[in-house]
């Protein structure tokens, strides 16, 4: 019997490989064939993605039109009316030389209508399906406006806090963004790229943007070949291997070469290594942004550098529609390079079932804000949400009156956080709201308008309010607009007169809640020691109001761990877990703080290591953490075996105890660290995580297989190497906890 079930699994395999094979074979045939009728101006027209306001009012120009018409158009970003989206669709396939269809694009980042917590915000929940399940959501919403492409997931690695993009990003750790990258490309794709609700995926930004030197964005970065391929390009691969449909190049230089020209990232690593076979489209403008970058002379050099990179479409510039004709009768390129181009763009239209079904059904609105939707969005907010400090304060309890304070309890656009086009603040439900909908003994004060209020008017009613409570619960943060594309941020600690506020409460002696809405880590150091509680709930989107009602109150678990490391100020940037040790690491024991410095002190009589005097050198809430109303107690690290062979294995395990009073779902992390390396290896890497459900006082093992895999790394010579010798691994609750254990692998 098992021989005929293996035999009948082999063949169904082979069936399965045959039809794909066969899909593929189809869709080449179809590609050649479409192409063979392709006249050169209509070729161009397949590279160029027209930008449009999404405020169009009134008709659509009879240029457009035209443009549409003579087939010089591939792609439309931002129509967002649906009566322009079919206008253009219909005039496309029945008066264009060869009815190619469109694709319409939007920027859905974190929800359509819908809008789901910033992607940083759920890359803290650590959660492979509430990523996924806002991608899903996302395509399902944006498919009734016609949208078939979206320009997310953003995977670029960050590390950091000043950056106004690590907002949008799935954190510091290439393991975790590599499993986010994953679930939001099957989220937005679904299960067949020719369903009416599936939205191609656009891996960006393609590669290294979040290296940006100083955190300024767009700024050049300086990244070697081993950091790329060990940091950078693991999310992207990710995306890839999940079938990422297509990917967009960055706006930085690296290592001196615009990605929009970077015939290495673009053609070596893209397509010779990766084999990727979708289109590759510029960012904003990044093909003619060559020039002020100092790489081409001018537009028509502009495209010349981005057409010999292999760069298959052109976002809003138009280099390749003015120039890229006479160019090929300059013989600078060839008909070939256009027509793969056109073959990678055709292809992917193709897989979308674009020729069949080019227009899409009419707009059933009631799939925007649908209540299951809304109550995805709300559990992403409450799994996102992290707890970084608690003095028995939260959770609330009903009978207690609260001081309901702070520019963000009720601000129901700012919640949505940055990058939300559609997103409506008139759907969302703020703190405030949900507050009374629960009927809390709660008043409210804001106190500040808006978080860069730096006028003190409120405070007196604010407090007042907190006076006549039992527990002040302060929601602040940043403005969406403060964080995002170009708003970086120097100083990142709270705007505006909140401090201030914040002091003025903590004066009253009533317990005080921070919560915070913002779209990175907010340095703490001024008002850490005057709030009894911290929420990092990022910006949680449309229900940001009743998923922080259910975690202040306790009726949902804070789970979220962060995503990044969370440094003192600014200052400290860029700083992240998984950094090289140095040849003189910083140590507790060797350290001297700035006012601890006897006054004539010796020029070499400080701790020789790397720290700051006056910020020492740990971060202030490291990599990975996150706390719960709970008490969950790790014992040390254990290994099944302190030798590991190659292609074997060994189980790695820690008991965990729960001694609180609550369920906890905990999520429990593996860290690695290769001791010695071809190149200096970081102190330790993410290697795996898990949640585990513990009842309270119960006990449980969580246990991790390591292999070979799991140890491998680019060398210097960029080679994938797994290197004998020394390992440590920790089972812990975040990157700087845990009791190590270690082993030797041997051949
Ligand atoms: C922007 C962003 C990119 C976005 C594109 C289209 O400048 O860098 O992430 O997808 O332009 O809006």
């Amino acid at each position: 019997m098992n021989q005929l079930i293996r035999l009948l699994i082999i063949a169904l395999a082979f069936v399965s490989c045959q039809k794909k094979s066969s899909k593929s074979d189809y869709i080449e045939q179809r590609v050649e064939e479409i192409l063979s009728k392709m006249s050169l101006q209509e070729k161009v027209g397949q590279t160029s993605l027209r930008g449009t306001s999404s405020r169009v009012k009134g008709d659509l120009s009879e240029d457009l039109k035209n443009a549409v018409r003579n087939g010089e158009i591939g792609v439309f970003l931002n129509v967002m009316n649906p009566k322009y989206v079919d206008e253009l669709q219909r005039i496309a396939i029945e008066e264009s030389p060869n009815g190619i269809p469109l694709i319409f694009a939007r920027d859905i980042i974190h929800g359509y209508k819908t809008i789901f917590p910033i992607p940083l915000g759920m890359a803290a929940s650590w959660n492979a399906e509430v990523a996924e399940t806002s991608a899903r959501v996302s395509a399902i919403e944006a498919a009734e406006s016609g949208i078939r492409w979206t320009f997310s997931p953003m995977l670029d690695i960050a590390r950091d806090a000043r950056w106004g993009r690590i907002a949008e990003s799935p954190g510091e750790d290439p393991y975790l963004a590599s499993v986010l990258a994953t679930a939001f490309i099957k989220g937005y794709q679904g299960d067949s790229l020719n369903s009416e609700n599936s939205m191609i995926a656009c891996a960006k930004h393609f590669l290294a943007y979040g290296a940006a030197e100083g955190g300024r964005d767009y700024n050049t970065t300086i990244v070697n070949e081993e950091l790329l391929r060990n940091v950078y390009l693991p999310p992207f691969k990710a995306a890839f291997d999940a079938g990422a449909q297509t990917v967009m190049s960055s706006f930085n230089d690296i290592n001196g070469v615009p990605a929009s020209g970077n015939k290495f990232i673009l053609k070596k690593i893209l397509r010779d290594e990766y084999n990727f076979d979708g289109f590759v489209v510029s960012d904003w403008n990044s093909v003619t942004e060559m020039i002020p970058h100092g790489y081409a002379k001018d537009d028509k050099h502009a495209a010349e550098r981005a057409i010999t990179a292999g760069l298959d479409m052109e976002m809003t510039s138009t280099s390749y529609e003015d120039y890229l004709l006479a160019l090929m009768d300059e013989g600078k390129v060839t008909e070939e390079q256009l027509n793969d181009f056109v073959r990678n763009i055709l292809r992917v239209k193709l897989r979308m079932g674009l020729f069949e079904n080019p227009y899409r059904e009419k707009v059933d609105a009631s799939k925007w804000y649908a209540q299951s939707h809304l109550e995805a969005a709300k559990e992403a907010a409450i799994k996102s949400t992290v707890l970084l400090k608690n003095n028995k304060t939260l959770p609330l309890n009903k009978n207690q009156r609260i001081a309901l304070i702070g520019p963000l309890a009720d601000a129901p656009v700012d919640q949505l956080g940055t990058w939300t086009f559609d997103g409506d603040g008139n759907y969302s439900l703020t703190p405030k709201q949900a507050f009374a909908e629960n009927k809390s003994k709660f008043v409210f004060a804001e106190g500040l308008k808006y978080s860069r209020d730096k006028s003190s008017a409120g405070f007196k009613k604010a407090i007042a309010a907190a006076e006549k409570s039992d527990v002040i619960v302060f929601i602040g943060g940043e403005e969406a607009i403060l964080s995002g594309e170009a708003h970086s941020r120097a100083d990142i600690s709270l705007p505006g007169a909140q401090e201030q506020l914040i002091d003025a409460l903590h004066k009253t002696g009533k317990p005080l809640v921070l919560v915070i809405m913002a779209g990175r880590p907010i340095a703490l150091g001024n008002i850490m020691d005057k709030v009894d509680a911290i929420v990092m709930a990022w910006h949680p989107g449309t229900m940001a109001g009743p998923a922080l009602y259910d975690i202040l109150n306790g009726k949902a678990q804070p789970e979220g761990r962060l995503p990044v490391t969370w440094p003192k100020q600014g200052a400290q940037c860029p700083i992240y877990y998984n950094h090289p040790n140095t040849g003189r690491p910083a140590s507790a024991d060797s350290f001297v703080g700035i006012n601890d410095i006897p006054v004539g002190a010796w020029q070499s009589s400080l701790g020789n290591n790397s720290h700051y005097l006056d910020l020492g050198f740990e971060p202030h809430f490291p990599f990975g953490y996150g706390l719960n109303y709970g008490e969950i107690e790790y014992e040390k690290t254990i290994v099944s075996s302190n030798k590991l062979r190659r292609n074997e294995t060994i189980q790695v395990s820690c008991t965990l105890h729960n001694k609180g009073n609550y369920p906890i779902t905990e999520t429990v992390q593996l860290y690695i660290q290769d001791v010695v390396g071809d190149i200096v290896r970081p102190v330790k890497e993410l290697k795996g995580f898990k949640k585990i459900r513990i009842a309270k006082g119960e006990s449980v093992s969580a246990e991790f297989t390591i292999s070979t895999k799991d140890l491998e790394y680019v060398d210097s010579s960029m080679n994938y190497v797994v290197e004998d010798g020394d390992f440590n691994v920790w089972i812990a609750p975040n990157s700087a906890d845990g009791i190590k254990a270690s082993f030797e692998l041997i051949e």
